[in-house]
């Protein structure tokens, strides 16, 4: 049996898929828990990760734990997990927390995660990320007024990673110990502008989408009345404008793992083109 937290996001229900279609047991835990669209046999469970009381009982019988990062239970999730007999736990994290800069409020909350695994007595792997793929679905309420697309950190070239190739190396780490007790770092295959995605998203939606790169202070406007705190705002900017971060790299890791290329963003486009209307 394997529990996957963060069910209904972007990357879990991906694994969710994913191990039900390897003929897995599984449980999706999301807040609601909820049922809709999950695969036939999978049991939904309702659970909060700031409430770790909340959890424990979907812990019973679980082999492997596939976490979300940065909730306040988790240390307290990985404990019970411990004496649940739980023997592995894959973390979702990202390319920052190899920053080591706490200073960072994103690296920060994925370092104390990060160390959390380490220190919970379980085989872990942590999956660090690039921006995902799936960001751009951020862009579908402007994609549907308009070919326009006005997009932040419009020099910032990302290789970013379709959560689907991030479940399928999940689906290894939480089934083996070939790739226990270490950090992978996840990027895609291709290192992309954002107007380079959106151009592809235009080809694949069959639309003339043009994209609009907002300059740093309209961005922080932006970021800012969309209620994203402060730090995390600063966070992101020293990242993408201050460039304490390099997401443009192509690293092999999940063909090293899955034994396939990852998914480019055209494949993502086509499989999600839908969300677009
Ligand atoms: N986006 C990126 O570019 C990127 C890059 C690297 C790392 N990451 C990390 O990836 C994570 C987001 O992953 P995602 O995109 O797959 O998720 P997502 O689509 O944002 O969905 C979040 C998931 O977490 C669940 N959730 C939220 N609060 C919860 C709580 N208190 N207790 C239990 N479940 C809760 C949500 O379920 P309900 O709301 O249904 O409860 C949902 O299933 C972030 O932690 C981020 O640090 C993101």
């Amino acid at each position: 049996m394997f529990l996957v937290t963060g069910a209904t996001g972007n990357v879990g229900a991906e694994l969710v898929r994913a191990l039900a279609e390897s003929g897995e047991r599984v449980r999706a835990l999301s807040r609601a828990g909820r049922s809709e669209g999950l695969p036939a046999g999978v049991a939904a469970v309702a659970g909060d990760l700031d409430r770790p009381e909340s959890v424990r009982p979907a812990l019973d019988g679980v082999r492997g734990l596939f976490l979300m990062p940065g909730y306040g239970g988790q240390r307290q999730i990985l404990a019970d997990a411990r004496d649940a007999g739980v023997e592995r736990v894959v973390l979702l994290s990202g390319r920052s927390a190899g920053t080591g800069d706490r200073g960072n409020a994103v690296a920060g909350y994925l370092i104390d995660a990060e160390d959390a695994v380490r220190a919970s007595g379980l085989r872990w792997t942590s999956l660090r990320c690039t921006s995902f793929m799936s960001n751009a679905l951020r862009l579908v309420e402007q994609i549907a007024k308009g070919d326009t697309v006005r997009v932040p950190f419009p020099d910032a070239r990302t290789a970013d990673v379709d959560p689907y190739d991030i479940a399928q190396v999940a689906l290894y780490a939480l089934r083996s110990d070939d790739w226990a007790d270490r950090a992978l770092e996840l990027t895609g295959p291709q290192a992309l502008l954002p107007a380079d995605r959106i151009r592809i998203l235009g080809e694949t939606l069959g639309r003339d989408l043009r994209a609009v790169g907002l300059t740093h202070e309209e961005t922080r406007a932006e970021l800012e009345a969309s209620g994203m705190p402060k730090p995390y705002v600063d966070a992101f900017f020293a990242f993408f404008v201050d460039g304490t971060l390099d997401e443009s790299e192509v690293l092999p890791t999940v063909e090293r793992v899955t034994d396939r290329a990852p998914r480019t963003f055209d494949q993502w486009a086509r499989v999600h083109a839908a969300a677009f209307g």
